[in-house]
């Protein structure tokens, strides 16, 4: 736990914090990569998609949202109404940074016949830009609901991009970004683990590098990776994802063993996100006494970001085209509307 701050000294922050949970009629969500510490006083802990879908569906009037800003911001657009305050306003994300929404609507004019297909994890103005945004958890649910003829941009990540073309088997224009805690996964290191707890099943996270995901027994999103950590049959887990995830495990699996994939100096430390990191309980506490620093954005930005996320919630909750693959659906460019 980080040292304390001055001014909070001699604080119980946790009994603050259930204080000012109930004052302020506030829900606590935190994603998977946060500290033990948040993840054991969230209300509820998810993937993104469920973040989404918790955030948009509460009846709390104070989201208090442990993650980074994407999530966050996320939650506003889906609860405008709310008041969304995030412990650390910068809990960024590399794939975020990688794609400049200037960059992004300029790449999209040079390929107008495609739609975009995004990954959350960018800025609210690039989901303005985009057509559809997806999950790790919902991606492979709405691509298969995309016409195969429709040309795809997939970003900004190029190593979830590439593992959903590899797999569907249908080219897509990828945006060169990556996750800096998934790529620094070392295969080397990774292939000294296997050999040291012979089966032991990997589970990795689609954000890995393909030199990563080739040696995973299971690939998928943070909730699908817990999943799989229940269902495989054997003891040991090798997990290739941010290692606060193990918490979780270890919590509702105490019998089964864990093991983070290591990085490159064979120490799995280099893959915590260093973004969900700057989340603390002080920064918590603080966010819910000041209601700062809160979420804003611009209605008319938020309303076009919003078309691309509700599509999102549609599809990956099967409304559309429901187990329908053969292209009853036509989510062409023309039905999307484009959103640029
Ligand atoms: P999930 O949607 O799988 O929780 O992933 C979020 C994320 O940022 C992974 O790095
Ligand atoms: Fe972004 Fe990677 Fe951190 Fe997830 S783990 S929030 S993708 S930097």
């Amino acid at each position: 736990m980080t040292s304390q701050p001055a001014s909070l000294a001699g604080l119980d922050i946790r009994a603050e914090i259930e204080r000012l949970r109930k004052e302020r009629k506030a829900v606590i969500l935190a994603h998977y990569y946060q500290s033990p510490e948040i993840q054991d006083l969230a209300d509820f802990v998810g993937d993104s998609l469920e973040l989404s879908r918790k955030a948009a569906a509460t009846d709390a009037e104070v989201i208090a949202f442990c993650g980074v800003k994407f999530m966050a911001e996320t939650a506003k657009i889906l609860s405008p109404q709310k008041i969304v305050v995030l412990p650390d306003m910068e809990a960024g994300c590399s794939l975020e940074d990688s794609c400049p929404p200037e960059k992004f609507r300029a790449f999209r004019a040079r390929h107008p016949d495609h739609i975009a297909l995004t990954y959350i994890n960018c800025s609210t103005e690039v989901k303005a830009l985009s057509d559809i945004i997806v999950t790790s958890s919902s991606a492979e649910t709405i691509l298969a609901q995309i016409p195969p003829e429709q040309k795809i941009i997939f970003g900004p990540d190029r190593h979830l991009g590439g593992y959903l073309a590899r797999k569907f088997n249908r080219p897509m224009l990828l945006w060169p970004g990556v996750c800096i805690v998934h790529e620094a996964f070392s295969e080397t290191e990774l292939l000294k683990l296997k050999a040291q707890h012979p089966g032991a099943p990997v589970a990795a996270h689609p954000e890995c590098p393909p030199a990563i995901i080739d040696h995973a027994d299971y690939v998928g999103s943070t909730s699908g990776i817990l999943n799989f950590a229940k269902d495989f049959p054997g003891d040991t887990l090798i997990v290739a994802t941010e290692p606060h995830i193990i918490h979780q495990m270890e919590k509702t699996l105490p019998d089964k063993h864990f093991i983070g994939a290591p990085g490159a100096d064979g120490n799995c430390n280099c893959n915590i996100c260093p973004y969900m990191a700057l989340n603390t309980l002080e920064k918590l506490y603080v966010a819910l006494r000041d209601l700062q620093p809160r979420i804003e954005i611009e209605e008319g930005l938020r309303l076009a970001a919003k078309k691309s996320l509700d599509r999102m919630l549609e599809m990956a909750g099967g409304t559309v085209g429901k187990g329908d693959l053969g292209g009853a659906v036509m989510l062409s460019r023309q039905m999307l509307g484009s959103n640029r």
